[in-house]
């Protein structure tokens, strides 16, 4: 698939722009600062509903102004579509699929694939276990977007759960909380039925998913880096399973992905039962795959902590090469938005990844210094300069 055109009205630095764009490659470079990565990020919340550098939507609305919109034709072979997105600061935002409103914006992911690499993406081998968990539910959702839902579910039932488990601990007693304990109790124990179905289906797909990403993850590794490897991912779980799980069979049958979830359910609730008393105690839900990680080591050793820059960059980008060949896996190809990436990387790394990429049906490349882009990526190129983006092709 690929965007035909993206026009944006008050966000971020732009007050109105309006571009026509072609599949193959497309190169924005300019001074730091003149709007490169504004552009690609409103591309990327096309497809996440989410900004890759922000966690909440204020800042992508133009200051000054009260709302931002973002318009994007997506073409594919079956269909060409129109996403609207109006972002509300503080208000739910408004999204319109070929000029229909849509009663949940969530339904528009999926239009638009987008597998974006960005200077942030180092977070993902050095930052904290939520970088991680993001990364795979974010992967998820491109897959297959009803995990969007699957993902809402556990949050809710987690906030609930956690909110009850605070009001219910010593600290909650001591405000003068008047349920007798008992009634508590078999509150709970309803809320960890819930918890462990709608956690037990999230962990059970993330298996999956890291199943079917290790040996592309892999090859990218090598592919890229020539790093020495190998480079290798685990998930693992935040609670005792009594068998390990043989979830990482790409190739699992509808059945024997219910059972898995049934014995990840089971596994999960017997944990919460475990655990209930420091739960109590501390007022925070200690089991689940909110508290799951993605291990990720190079030769055997944790990347975190371990990792050298240069291996954590590559380490990086190869979980994001690794997305995209599954993304585009008997589908077409997602949009593959690279920020900023090649400065970061040595002529040999450059060329290694430039013709990785290459074919990808469009490439939406950032740069300062356009000689950092291989020759191997030609196409069209847009230079901004004092807020003015012109067509250089
Ligand atoms: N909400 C906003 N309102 C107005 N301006 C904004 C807003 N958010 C960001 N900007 C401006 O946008 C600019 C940053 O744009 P962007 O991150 O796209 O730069 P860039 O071209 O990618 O730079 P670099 O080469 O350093 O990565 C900054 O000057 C910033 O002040
Ligand atoms: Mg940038």
């Amino acid at each position: 698939m690929y965007l035909t055109r993206l026009a944006l009205t008050d966000f971020r630095s732009y007050p109105s722009v309006d571009i026509a764009l072609r599949p193959g490659v497309t190169i924005f470079s300019g001074p730091n600062g003149e709007g490169k990565t504004n552009l690609v990020e409103a591309v990327a919340y096309v497809a996440t509903l989410a900004s890759h550098r922000v966690a909440h939507d204020a800042p992508l609305i133009r200051q000054g102004a009260d709302r931002a919109i973002i318009r994007a034709s997506v073409h594919d072979a079956t269909r060409d579509a129109l996403v609207e997105i109006e972002l509300n600061p503080g208000r739910a935002n408004r999204v319109r699929l070929n000029r229909a409103p849509l009663t949940k914006p969530r339904e528009v992911l999926g239009v638009l694939r987008t597998v974006l690499f960005a200077p942030e993406d180092l977070a993902l081998v050095k930052g904290d276990p939520g970088e991680r968990r993001r990364f795979l539910d974010d992967l998820l959702v491109a897959m297959a977007p009803r995990y969007a839902a699957v993902r809402a579910d556990y949050d809710r039932v987690l906030r609930q759960r956690t909110a009850l488990l605070k009001s219910a601990g010593p600290k909650g007693a001591a405000k003068g909380n008047r349920q007798s304990r008992e009634a508590v109790m078999s509150t709970l124990d309803v809320w960890d039925a819930h918890l462990a179905r709608a956690g037990a289906e999230l962990l059970v797909a993330r298996e999956h998913l890291v199943g079917a990403l290790r040996p592309h993850v892999e090859r990218a590794y090598t592919a890229v880096a020539g790093e020495r490897g190998p480079a290798t991912i685990e998930y693992k779980r935040s609670f005792q399973s009594p068998a390990p799980s043989a979830s990482s069979a790409p190739l699992a049958s509808e059945s024997g992905h219910a059972d898995r979830v049934k014995a990840a359910d089971e596994a999960l609730r017997a944990a919460l039962a475990e655990v209930r008393d420091s739960e109590l105690d501390r007022g925070v839900c200690l089991a689940g795959p909110h508290r799951d990680e993605l291990d990720l080591a190079v030769r055997g050793l944790p990347a975190r902590g371990y990792a050298s820059h240069g291996e954590s960059w590559s380490l990086a980008l190869a979980l994001r090469l690794a997305s995209f060949d599954l993304l585009r896996a008997g589908r077409e190809d997602p949009v593959l938005i690279l920020d900023d990436v090649f400065a970061e990387l040595d002529a040999g790394r450059r060329d290694r990844l430039a013709a990785l990429v290459a074919d990808a049906e469009q490439v939406l490349v950032t740069a300062a210094v356009p000689a950092d882009v291989p020759a191997l990526l030609t196409g069209a190129r847009f230079t901004l300069s004092g807020g003015e983006l012109t067509d250089a092709a």
